[in-house]
């Protein structure tokens, strides 16, 4: 009679977890079944109530039956599981036949594209970047370039002050100073691109806040000559190998001699059209001989030391480069003109 019981149970067991279909099903059936208080824990107690002839066979069977349970059970358990397993891989797979979505190139503003072009250009030629703050004391942005307090120059140069003595830089040359204090007495060969400010209401051609890229050199024996080279072979490489430069006497006072450096004209290739104004010109920088004032206060002696600098105009070149007709679209944002130098996919 308890043999039959335990087939019972044996059946209505393997019925039920066949019949599982999750996880948590099985586990309420591991508990009916095989736990303590389960039907087979139950009849393991009617044990000691049986015949002692009856009570090994009986004992076997009830064991092999939880063994058969058991088995079972973690039989279906590891199905299950496969099973969800399968069924989670296959909602997340990827269906990669599916076309890619476009990847929308973006364009880089014609203002970092001349920037990068004029960096590489210089380095090929051995320069190193330099850098120096935006943000400037008077005594770098002009003291140390010959420029002092009550100098006529400052009026061209009026810019924002934080205090008396803290400015936004109104040009790259006070990296000059900087660079000339660290490099102790050594050679140099540098260029800075950086951002410049000054006091300017906002129109076609002039911007409270531009870039110009700074060059210098100095060491023993550098002339005028190396300074001309230097500036012939960036404007061919920057405008094309027809191009011509001219240097026309001007004035800075951290230069002696200083000069203008022009080059001859895209549009009418130096006989004079209305780009250039009937000159067969167009003024690209500013350069000139370092001046002994500023070779001496930054720590070289001009009887040993002499050297070169110059100042372009980043905008003033990509304006040219590009036949941009306003300095202020370079900062607008406007994506029509943006697009224009959107590389193509
Ligand atoms: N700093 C000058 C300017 O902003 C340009 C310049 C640089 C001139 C270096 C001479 C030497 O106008």
């Amino acid at each position: 009679m308890e043999n039959k019981n335990i087939n019972e149970i044996y059946s209505l067991a393997m019925n039920e977890i066949q019949q599982s279909e999750d996880t948590n099903k099985l586990q309420e059936l591991k508990i009916k079944f095989l736990a303590k208080k389960s039907v087979l824990s139950s009849l393991m107690s009617e044990l000691a109530n049986l015949p002692p002839e009856e009570r090994k066979e009986f004992g076997k069977n009830l064991n092999d039956v939880r063994n058969r349970i058991s088995e079972e059970l973690a039989k279906k358990e590891a199905e299950l599981r496969k099973n969800e397993l399968d069924k989670k891989l296959k909602s997340e797979t990827i269906d990669i036949t599916l076309p890619s979505r476009k990847v929308e190139l973006g364009g880089q503003n014609p203002f970092y594209v001349v920037k990068d072009e004029i960096t590489d250009i210089f380095l090929n030629m051995g320069f190193e970047v330099a850098d120096g703050p935006e943000v400037e004391t008077d005594l770098f942005n002009f003291e140390l370039l010959n420029i002092p307090k009550d100098h006529p120059a400052r009026d061209m140069q009026d810019t924002f002050y934080i205090s008396d003595n803290v400015l936004l830089r109104t040009h790259t040359s006070p990296v000059q100073a900087h660079v000339m204090q660290e490099a102790n007495g050594k050679p140099i060969r540098i260029i800075c691109p950086g951002k410049t400010y000054r006091r300017d209401d906002d129109d076609a051609t002039h911007s409270h806040q531009f870039a110009q890229i700074e060059g210098l050199v100095i060491d023993k024996n550098i002339n005028i000559g190396h300074l001309k080279a230097t500036l012939e072979l960036f404007a061919k490489k920057m405008f094309g190998e027809k191009r011509e430069i001219r240097l026309r006497p001007s004035y800075f006072p951290f230069t002696e001699p200083s000069v203008e450096v022009d080059i001859t004209c895209a549009n009418c290739g130096g006989k004079g059209c209305s780009m250039c104004k009937g000159t067969g010109y167009i003024e690209i920088l500013g350069g000139g001989m370092v001046h002994p004032n500023v070779l001496k206060m930054n720590g070289y002696d001009p009887d040993e030391y002499s050297g070169f600098a110059f100042g372009i105009g980043i905008e003033r070149v990509a304006i040219l480069r590009f036949g941009i007709d306003d300095i202020r679209r370079f900062y607008q944002n406007d994506v029509r003109f943006l697009h224009q130098y959107r590389r193509k996919a």
